[in-house]
């Protein structure tokens, strides 16, 4: 019989590539969607039956009836972020007890580890990363520390091993000088976000994926943040805390490289940063504004205004290598609609230097720029690739060429109908 695959959705530049727009076209697909790293930082925004949805930790096939989901063992969990969100989809009416099954492996994100996020970072001052504030870090700390408390744990004598990271938590905040802070309420939701989890299926799913592979079944496997993200690959140290990059699959599912098929990287037809950091393509001028306006640059998660700059092909580059990207998926097209000219980054620069492969240190390098012409038509209406403007097609070309890599799919309008496939082995 025939093994099943693992094919990857990922968002290859600084995240927000816009993947709860096409999740709907990819989930049919796939027997299973599962989650692999990261938590409720992530905010995929999917707009399902008219109503709008933001996405945390749930996996985006939840909107699909057949379909199951997981939570994989590299992610973290925050019980009551998880209950409300689960709780907004009970109520619009999906079931999720039976289609939903959480590693028991994942990490609990305590609300002192929130604090200690804020405490850590308010302590770095002007070096602060500009975190979501969700805990992430320091729950994936604890996870490297080896003190960290897992799904599996609130299954056997929870309350006294809460106890005891709770205390070493307030440790460290009272060292910090980090005391003004009153927990009693958002605790008392946690604990009760605790008892909600129960009622799923708290699993080893590296063993459920792995004999649904082998039964011929097929697996997404749904990625959050973008790949500079990357704890390894990515900005450091203005980056998330978990592998965002593939072999973040491997390792955050338990599946071994050779059962990854297709890795489709996402990025938009120009890039977004949100949060602090090296961004050589920031755009501080009315062109920057223009782009975030047209493109609704806002956070999911924040609110925070994003940072907004053209198109980076060292960044895509370099992130197509470290993923190995089967096919690119290029979003929000029709956000560049209006632009008489528009420029793509090929190389940075720094004292008489230039580069165009990733550099260790991000900080201080200009972009250099090739600018080619814009179509200057709405691309909104269009719905097939016979009818694309010449200059369109000719930005397509240019991206793929340059980086070797096609571009199987382009998004022009936020109606989901409008994610137009181009690879014709996608379009059966
Ligand atoms: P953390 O993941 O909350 O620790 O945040 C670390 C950095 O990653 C910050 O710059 C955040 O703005 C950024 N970040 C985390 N999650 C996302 C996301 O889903 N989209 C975009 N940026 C993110
Ligand atoms: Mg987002």
């Amino acid at each position: 019989m025939t093994k099943g695959k693992v094919d990857a959705l990922l968002g290859i530049v600084f995240g927000d590539e816009g993947k709860g727009k096409v999740v709907d076209w990819f989930t049919p697909r796939y027997d299973i969607v599962a989650r692999f790293a990261g938590g409720p930082n992530a905010g995929h925004t999917i707009i399902f039956g008219g109503k709008k949805f933001v996405l945390r930790s749930i996996p985006s096939g939840i909107f699909d009836e057949g379909k199951l989901n997981i939570i994989g063992n590299g992610c973290v969990i925050a019980p009551d972020l998880f209950m409300a969100e689960a709780q907004e989809l009970e109520a619009a009416g999906y079931t999720l007890s039976d289609r939903l099954i959480i590693s028991r492996r994942v990490h609990l994100i305590l609300p002192t580890h929130r604090l200690l996020d804020r405490a850590y970072e308010a302590a770095k001052g002007k070096d602060a990363v500009g975190t979501t504030g969700k805990g992430i870090g320091p729950t994936y700390s604890d996870k490297a520390a080896r003190t960290g408390l897992r799904v599996g744990d609130i299954l056997h004598d929870f309350k006294t091993k809460y106890s005891r990271l709770k205390a070493r938590h307030e440790q460290i905040l009272a060292d910090l000088g980090f005391t003004d802070y009153d927990l009693a309420e958002e605790e008392a939701r946690w604990l009760e976000g605790i008892e909600y989890m129960r009622r799923f299926r708290l699993a080893d799913t590296e063993t459920t994926i792995n004999q649904a592979l082998d039964a011929g079944k097929n697996v997404l496997a749904e990625g959050a943040q973008g790949s500079l993200l990357d704890i390894d690959h990515g900005t450091y140290p203005f980056v998330s805390s978990s592998s965002t990059t593939i072999g973040g699959v491997c390792t955050g599912l338990g599946v071994a490289p050779q059962r990854i098929g297709r890795v489709f990287g996402i990025f938009k037809a120009y890039s977004t940063r949100v949060g602090a950091g090296p961004f050589p393509v920031e755009l501080f001028d009315a062109t920057g504004d223009r782009l975030r306006d047209i493109g609704h640059e806002y956070g999911a998660v924040t609110g925070r205004n994003r940072r907004c700059g053209w198109l980076d092909l060292v960044a895509l580059k370099y992130a197509i290598m470290i993923n190995g990207v089967t096919d690119l998926v290029m979003m929000k097209s029709d956000v560049l609609d209006t632009f008489d000219t528009i420029r793509v980054c090929t190389a940075y620069r720094k004292d008489g230097q230039e580069t165009q492969t990733m550099p260790y240190d991000t900080t201080g390098w200009e972009a250099v720029y090739e600018d080619v012409p814009g179509w200057q038509t709405p691309l909104s209406e269009l719905r097939s690739e016979t009818n694309f403007p010449a200059a369109f097609r000719r930005y397509i070309d240019y991206i793929s060429q340059a980086t070797e890599t096609p571009i199987s799919i382009v998004s022009v309008s936020p109606d989901r109908e409008a994610t137009i496939i181009l690879n014709p082995s996608l379009k059966a």
